[in-house]
Formats: structure tokens, sequence, C-alpha cells
């Protein structure tokens, strides 16, 4: 049977209380509150005649409770003056911020050009507030060089609890460099399951001017504390049912490993009977990140695990495959290693743009089917097509529950960057197209968005777009889904 998503009923009253109390306890004593907010809810309904679907199908859309996470309080207040307090809310959090935090934002709220910083990060200048509705500390609990020029930061939440995290996801961390907070995004490297798995960290490769990566490079340190969002991303590997043999296929270049070793060592681990091929590509042996860290899954897993390097420039000791990981040697490489795409269940792809088309085009080109290809594309900013929205400001309807609300949005912003200046409260996470946190259904309008982005082709097909690279083309109306 097809089964449709949950959908979010309207927000109630019982709701906006239930989510002020939570934000003043502590996380075990506000899950028993959003259990009691649910159960009520349900007694409500059913005690008005109306009784949740045993099953959601297509026609039959479970309208679930709300998440607590997802409500502003301040929505509760009548709308002439929920905008108010809003804006006097975001202005305290700007006052607190530069008086108690020292962070001072800068005078404009503008999205500045995007510099690639390393293989999986990339810059977004941010007002010193909006990131602050949804930001946390996390603190570095050890700092590990892997290679010259990479560094792994170990993370753990800071009341001590273990970072929780998916395979192959990102963590956005923002860092204030000469008074202006930038975002990067950095893919966690650790296992999400088996050894290693308890100490989870990113790893940052040093750049040619990279402010944040050269930053951490140089001055993290054990106990830092460190400003972030997620873990995020769908570059995530679907578990098989238990006892399913299966090959996999991996395809890293430079930095863009750090999610790859991550997926790899889960699906070794999880996976006992699955087959994994990994084709990397570097420049010379000192650039390879994590040499030791995949001879040491080669030895824990004989037979399973296949690790291709490939060089474009190595000593002449080098006794591996030689060449830039363009289409030609990936294709020579898969067949040197006798890779049947056909037997491959699901490609994984990061790394350098150029590597990326190329190995897309090799793998679709020899008959991949698109669905089984993943890629994450972070690294590369300059290779994505601008939004190209409206030139005149543009207004912008927010729909939630019962509730609009207006926004203009400048033709310098995005949608999500005017809706948080305008106070609305925003899921988003990276901030660059790369996770779907932010994601919307447009019920009206044109969005333009930057390309490529997460968005699956069923995504767009539905009606959804994503406000962190998305620019209104005439007057546009949002939802968040469940007030379709
Ligand atoms: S915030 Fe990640 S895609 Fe928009």
């Amino acid at each position: 049977m097809l089964v449709r998503a949950p959908e979010s009923r309207p927000p109630r009253s019982i709701d906006y209380a239930a989510r002020l109390v939570t934000l003043a306890l502590p996380g075990r004593a506000a899950a028993k509150v959003d259990q009691a907010r649910r159960d009520l809810s349900l007694l409500a309904d059913a005690a008005r005649g109306h009784r949740p679907a045993p099953v959601a199908t297509l026609d039959t859309a479970v309208q679930c409770a709300p998440a607590l996470s997802e409500l502003d309080t301040l929505d509760a207040l009548p709308g002439f003056l929920a905008g108010p307090a809003k804006s006097a809310r975001r202005d305290v959090r700007v006052l607190v911020d530069a008086l108690v935090y020292g962070r001072r934002p800068p005078p404009l709220v503008k999205r500045g050009a995007r510099h690639r910083e390393s293989g999986t990060a990339q810059v977004v200048p941010l007002a010193g507030s909006p990131s602050l509705t949804v930001s946390r500390r996390v603190k570095v609990v050890r700092v590990e060089r892997e290679t010259k020029d990479a560094v792994s930061l170990y993370l753990s939440e800071v009341d001590g609890h273990p970072l929780r995290f998916r395979a192959g996801q990102f963590m956005s961390v923002d860092v204030v460099v000469d008074g202006v907070r930038l975002r990067r995004a950095y893919s966690l490297a650790a296992p999400a399951s088996g050894p290693g798995s308890d100490a989870p960290h990113i790893t940052v490769k040093r750049v040619h001017e990279g402010r944040v990566s050269n930053q951490l490079n140089d001055h993290a340190h054990e106990g830092m504390l460190l400003d972030v969002l997620g873990p995020s991303g769908s570059f995530v590997l679907e578990p098989k049912p238990s006892g399913a043999a299966r090959h996999l296929l991996f395809v890293a270049g430079g930095s863009g490993i750090t999610p790859i070793v991550s997926l790899v060592a889960t699906a070794l681990h999880d996976e006992p009977e699955a087959r994994v091929t990994l084709v990397y590509g570097n420049r010379a042996e000192q650039d390879v990140i994590f040499m030791d860290r995949l001879a040491a899954l080669l030895a824990a897993h004989p037979g399973r695990l296949v690790v291709d390097h490939v060089l474009s420039d190595p000593s002449s000791a080098w006794e591996g495959a030689r060449g830039l990981l363009d289409g030609a040697t990936l294709g020579g490489r898969l067949d040197a290693l006798g890779v049947q795409l056909g037997a491959v269940d699901q490609c994984f792809v990061c790394g350098p743009t150029p590597m990326m088309d190329a190995a897309r085009a090799l793998l679709l080109e020899r008959g991949f089917e698109k669905g089984r290809l993943h890629e994450e594309r972070f690294g590369q900013p300059e290779a994505r097509t601008e939004a190209r929205g409206a030139t005149t400001p543009q207004p912008l309807t927010l729909k939630r529950g019962q509730s609009s609300h207006k926004v203009v949005v400048q033709p310098s912003q995005t949608l999500l960057d005017a809706a948080l200046a305008a106070g609305e409260a925003m899921p988003f996470s990276c901030a660059m197209g790369g996770c779907g946190a932010c994601k919307m259904i447009c019920l009206d309008g044109e969005v333009a968005m930057e390309e490529p982005n997460c968005l699956s082709d069923d995504e767009r097909a539905a009606g959804y777009v994503l406000t962190c690279v998305g620019r209104p083309c005439g007057p546009v109306t949002l939802t968040s889904g469940g007030s379709r």
C-alpha cells in the first residue's frame, strides 16, 4: 500500500503552551510534556468524534500534532502583535549577542559572494541574529591532525552527551572571522555505528585563502566551543533488510572522502554481507586523508572492501593507479577492478565539481540508474548556477496553519534571508541548498533556485522549494505543509 507522510495539523493553544513549558525544562522532562500534549490532543479530538485513521494512505493522510521545535510561541499572539514582538525579540538577541558574546553583526544583512573553502564547505556571510535562533554549541574534545593540511575536530554535546548523526551527514559550523559570522559545512567522518562511532568528528581541510578552514586548522583546540547547526543532509545510505547482500560503489576526490569514509565504515559494520568498492582520487601520497584508516578497514574486512587510490601527481615510488580522476580514468579503474555497474546497488560520489560531473556522466552513460546515484555537491559553489529572481522587491506570504504573514523580499535576498530578517521563525541548517531543512511548498508563484541542490525530482514535482537558495520571480506564497 502506498503510504503518505503524516501532515502536521495547525498549531493549537495547547501546542504553544507546551512549547513554552518545554523551553524551561531539561530534555527528558520536555519529552514527557510533549507526549502528554500529543495524548491530550488525541483525547480532545476523540471527544469531538475525530479519530485518526489507523493507517495513513494516499487518500487518508494522518494529521499529526506539529513538532514543538517548529513552533514559535509568538505565533500564539494576535497577528498585529506577533510581528512587532518578533522584531523586538530579534533586536534583543542582537543586543545580547553583541554585549554578552562580543559578536557584532555586519551593518547589513547581506549574502556575499560564496567562495570555495574545502571539499565540503562554502562561505555564507550571515547577519548575527538569524542563525542564533537555531544554532547550538558543541565542544571540541580532541584535535587530531590527519595530514599537513587537514585536521579532525572531535565533538561532543556541551553536556557531555554524544553527538547523534547518520553516516554521510554534515554539521554547519559558524565562525566569526574579522567580525563577520561565516558558515561552513563540514561532513562527519566517523562511522555512525561500530568501532569509532563513539568519537564523532568533522575533518577540515585547509584551502588557499580559506578563512574558516585556515582558522580551524591553525587555532582549533581542545575545550573550544563551536556554534553549529545540524547534523543534517540526505547523503545517507538507507539500510537494507538484514542479511541482504549488495555491492556499494563510492567515488571520492580530495576532502570529499569525509562523508564517504563514514558511509563506507558504517556500511561494512551494519551490513556484514555487503561488498564495498571505493575509488579515491588525490594529487599525491601526502594529500590522502585517512590513508591509515582505510588501510585498517581493509584489514578488518578482508574480501569485502576494495580501496583504489588514484594519484594524479605521485612520487616515483607510487605503485598504485595514476591519473586525474576524470571520466576516462574512472572508467578505466572500474574496468580494471571488474566493477559491474549492473550489480551495484547504490553509488555515492563526493569531491571537486569536475570530478563529480565526470563521474556522473560516465555512470549514466554506462546505464547506471539515476535514482541509485547519490551526490554531495557542497564543495564547488562557484560552479553553481545563480538563482535569477525578480529585480524588484516582491511580496512573500508565509502560510502557517490558519495564520499567514507577509514579508518583502529584496532583490539581494533569498526567501530565507528575507523571512529571517523580518523576524519569522524559519527552519534551516546548511543555508546552502544541501540538507533540505528549509524545504517549503510553493502554493503560488515561481521561485528560482541555485542549482544543483538537494531537492529530488519527486520533491520538485510536489512543489517543494528551498528557501535558502530560492529567490522569488514574482509574488510567492509558501507553506511548510499541512495547509495546502
Ligand atoms: S538550509 Fe539546507 S537546504 Fe536550505
